[in-house]
């Protein structure tokens, strides 16, 4: 049996944990892509010396080359600058779009069928952009960040009602940055909606702690951002996709009127599996929300838009 096969672009923080946790998940061949001579082939080799203790059979390459990487079913980008404390996702914008359009017109031309998998910030505009830059359906052009923003709510929900984060599941909209929407309304705690578990000013601390969740890391860390949770959130997309199993998960995606809104890439609930979105989930919003998750999907136009392309 054909094993599948997935690119990392990118052998960094975020990366290089992807790769591991994919193989270690036996989800698929890896091979792991960064524009640093010996960075790719070091962490792989690092990895697969690991392959008996951890017990897993799927192997990874460590490449500078795109030929490499021909014929993968899903490419998950996370190539480019991480963000230093004080500067927001959007500084990055020009830097990481030059570097993310090269990666993203070589990754097309050797796997015109496989599924992007975006992670590299800021999110919704690098999402876009790749999609606009490798020619493909959107529904091949996915961005991951609803996901790890809904696990971070997750976890600070669970730390305040002193349960296991498991038994939270968490729905944050929206684009990856300042603007998005936490929905507590839809937020359940085995099985019960968070307002009626917590008072409102309770869910506004985590709210803000959920928006401020990235910038909470950076200011840790000091000489980098998060990588954990972006890497578990960005495999469980892979997964979903690999094994077809039309999981419910938030991704940044291409909306067409749903949420009445129109050609712009922004995080909502999807239905993902072998090709991609199979469905985008609309859940109902309050009024508040829905005006939130519009002012979201405009400051994601408006940066798309500064990087002026047709
Ligand atoms: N081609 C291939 N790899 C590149 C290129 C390029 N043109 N430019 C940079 N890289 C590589 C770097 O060499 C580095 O190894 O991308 C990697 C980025 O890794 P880190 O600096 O460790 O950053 P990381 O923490 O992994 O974050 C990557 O994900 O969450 C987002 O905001 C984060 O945009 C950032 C991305």
């Amino acid at each position: 049996m054909k094993h599948s096969k997935v690119t990392v672009v990118g052998a960094g923080f975020v990366g290089a944990t992807a790769a591991q946790r994919i193989v270690e998940k036996d989800l698929a061949d890896v091979v792991l892509v960064d524009i640093v001579e010996g960075l790719p082939q070091g962490k792989a080799l690092d990895i697969m010396e690991s392959a008996s203790v951890e017990g897993f059979s799927r192997r990874i390459l460590g490449s500078n080359l795109y030929e490499d990487t021909a014929g993968s079913d899903v490419i998950v980008i996370t190539a480019g600058l991480a963000r230093k404390p004080g500067m927001s996702r959007d500084d990055l914008l020009f830097k990481n779009a030059e570097i993310v359009g090269g990666i993203v017109t070589a990754c097309a031309k050797y796997s015109p069928e496989a599924v992007l998998v975006m992670v590299t910030n800021p999110l919704d505009v690098m999402t876009w952009l790749a999609q606009k830059k490798s020619g493909f359906p959107a529904e091949r052009v996915i961005g991951m960040a609803g996901e790890l923003d809904s696990a971070r709510y997750a976890y600070f929900t669970a730390e305040k009602l002193m349960c296991k984060p498991a038994d939270v599941k968490a729905v944050v909209l929206g684009g990856h940055g300042d603007q998005m929407v936490p929905v507590p309304e839809l937020t359940e705690v085995q099985g019960k909606p968070l307002p009626s578990m917590m008072d409102a000013v309770m869910i506004g601390q985590i709210n803000q702690r959920t928006r401020n969740g990235g910038a909470e890391i950076v200011a840790l860390l000091k000489t980098g951002s998060a990588y954990y949770a972006p890497s578990s959130s960005a495999v469980k997309m892979v997964r979903a996709i690999l094994q077809d199993t039309g999981e419910v998960i938030p991704s940044c995606v291409y909306l067409d009127g749903q949420y009445g809104l129109k050609d712009v890439y922004c995080g909502v609930p999807a239905q993902l599996g072998r090709g991609g979105v199979k469905k985008i989930v609309e859940v109902r919003l309050t009024e508040e929300e829905r005006l939130e998750l519009h002012r979201s999907a405009a400051d994601v136009r408006q940066n798309f838009l500064k990087l002026n392309i047709s």
